[in-house]
């Protein structure tokens, strides 16, 4: 956004869009949150959206769409072959990422399916900056292996680091040097690292990992799904791109790599998925598993509707006034939390504001799932849903013991355009109340666990009557209002 001082001194983010379309929401009372969240057996995915006043639970395939975007959807061009919706798009990505073949999949995983099976085969290794979890599960279900290289700083909760999805290049070539360019799959760089708290690299970074896989002639493929986040944190906080524009930056990203793909329900604010590159081999490699899993070349398993708006989407986002919404947002959500004690991870990140379970409530062990509890205890006080990023979303391990993940967070998305600052206002607040009262706030039982992705479907019951007492405190504090 576009620097606008106020005459009267405060600082907040300006909104430089107007709404023309609203959906209306529910603010239920914290007697109805009680018995909805016992119902979702505490599991935020399995809240009904009714029940919902401030849906942060992710930012994929609900941001808010422009009027220009609206407006392609109606010319879309429905064929099976040869639509001229995914010539637009063709053109598009040729314009902004400087690649010429280009494979459309139905969404993100979708993409990473198809280039697992195309480069990876038992027993090699896919190094990246941070796993993502349907990235790694494709790597894994090819026989192939995982390795994290983030630079330390990228695991620290609070930090001034300004680029903590940055990768640890010397880490790389050691990695390399060890198991011969031949096992090395690809190398993956996911932009706006997702599970470290949606935290940016450089561009600096970047070239310096194609300084290293060129020289042992190992390929770059980049998840481009958080690119907009990032970019706005490379153009204000990389000295050397200061004077860039947001489309220059993309460019010199795009240059630095092979392969890219991305969640359009991410980039771009549509629902979609899109692969490009300039390596004819490669091309013919994945041409031949689009149309196996997704569909024919020219639609890959999407709505013409959804092509046109990713296309138009993508121009919109080399907009600086774009791109920075997001993160200026977060920021003042994790600013204003910061203020009132509440531990959360620094600096702010795009996707979303992230609040640190393990410092929120310490008297919680991992094995009562810290973050799963505290992601409960957010919606009892406001109706915010968040998603719970912690030992919850971790598999057991062959034995059935639990494994602890490194962080306990709960992410509290910040879907791009949908929220006005009065929203995000209240969620501040009613967390900071939180915050207060945490040593009301009790861990969580397992009562249905299912083996696979168990953070989707599992459902818990609180250990004690923490919830009740929590409501009842609530209802002490606040009186009538909701
Ligand atoms: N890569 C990254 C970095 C992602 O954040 C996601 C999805 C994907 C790939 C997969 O894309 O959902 O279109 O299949 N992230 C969502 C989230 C699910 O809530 O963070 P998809």
């Amino acid at each position: 956004m576009s620097i606008v001082n106020f005459y009267q001194g405060e600082s907040i983010p300006l909104e430089l869009h107007k709404v023309r379309i609203v959906q209306k929401l529910s603010l239920v009372p914290v007697e109805r949150r009680l018995a909805a969240i016992a119902e979702a057996g505490n599991n935020t995915f399995l809240l009904k959206n009714n029940d919902v006043f401030l849906d942060m639970l992710t930012d994929s395939g609900v941001n808010a769409m422009s009027d220009r975007q609206l407006a392609a959807m109606m010319e879309a061009d429905d064929s099976y072959a040869g639509s001229a919706t995914f010539t637009k798009l063709e053109a598009r990505i040729n314009d902004i990422f400087g690649k010429k073949y280009v494979l459309p999949a139905h969404q993100g995983r979708a993409c990473e399916n198809i280039i697992s099976q195309a480069f990876v085969r038992p027993g090699t290794i896919v190094p990246m900056n941070y796993h993502f979890t349907t990235s790694k599960a494709h790597v894994v279900i090819n026989g192939g292996a995982v390795e994290e290289l983030i630079i330390d700083e990228g695991t620290a909760v609070t930090s001034d680091h300004p680029f903590k999805g940055n990768m640890d290049t010397g880490k790389l070539a050691a990695l390399i040097e060890q198991h011969g360019a031949d096992k090395i799959a690809f190398v993956r760089i996911e932009t706006g690292t997702n599970l470290i708290g949606g935290q940016p690299h450089s561009l600096a970074n970047l070239r310096e990992i194609r300084r290293v896989c060129d020289r042992y002639g190992v390929i770059i493929v980049f998840d481009a799904s958080l690119l907009a986040d990032n970019l706005h944190f490379i153009k204000t906080r990389e000295p050397e791109c200061k004077d860039m524009t947001i489309r220059q930056i993309s460019r010199a990203i795009a240059d630095l790599t092979d392969i890219i793909y991305f969640s359009a329900r991410k980039l771009g604010c549509a629902r979609g998925g899109v692969i490009c590159t300039n390596s004819e081999e490669a091309y013919l490699k994945m041409r031949e598993l689009v149309t196996l899993y997704e569909g024919f070349l020219t639609y890959g398993g999407m709505s013409v509707r959804e092509i046109e708006a990713i296309a138009v989407g993508l121009d919109e986002t080399m907009d600086e006034d774009m791109v920075s919404q997001g993160p200026q947002f977060i920021a003042f959500m994790v600013e204003e939390l910061a203020k009132r004690g509440v531990p959360v991870i620094t600096p702010p990140g795009g996707l979303g504001c992230h609040i640190d379970a393990r410092r929120f409530l310490p008297h919680v062990p991992q094995q009562q799932y810290t973050a799963a509890a505290l992601a409960a205890a957010v919606y009892l006080a406001g109706g915010i849903r968040g998603m719970e990023r912690g030992t919850m979303s971790e598999a057991r391990d062959e034995q059935g013991n639990e494994t602890f993940a490194k962080m306990e967070l709960v992410r509290l998305a910040m879907p791009r355009r949908v929220f006005t600052l009065s929203q995000v206002k209240y969620a501040v607040d009613r967390i900071a109340w939180l915050y207060d009262n945490r040593a009301l706030v009790g861990g969580l039982a397992f009562t249905e666990e299912p083996k696979l992705l168990r953070f989707f479907f599992g459902k818990l019951a609180p250990v004690s009557g923490w919830q009740a007492e929590l409501a009842a405190k609530f209802r002490q504090d606040f009186g009538e209002s909701l």
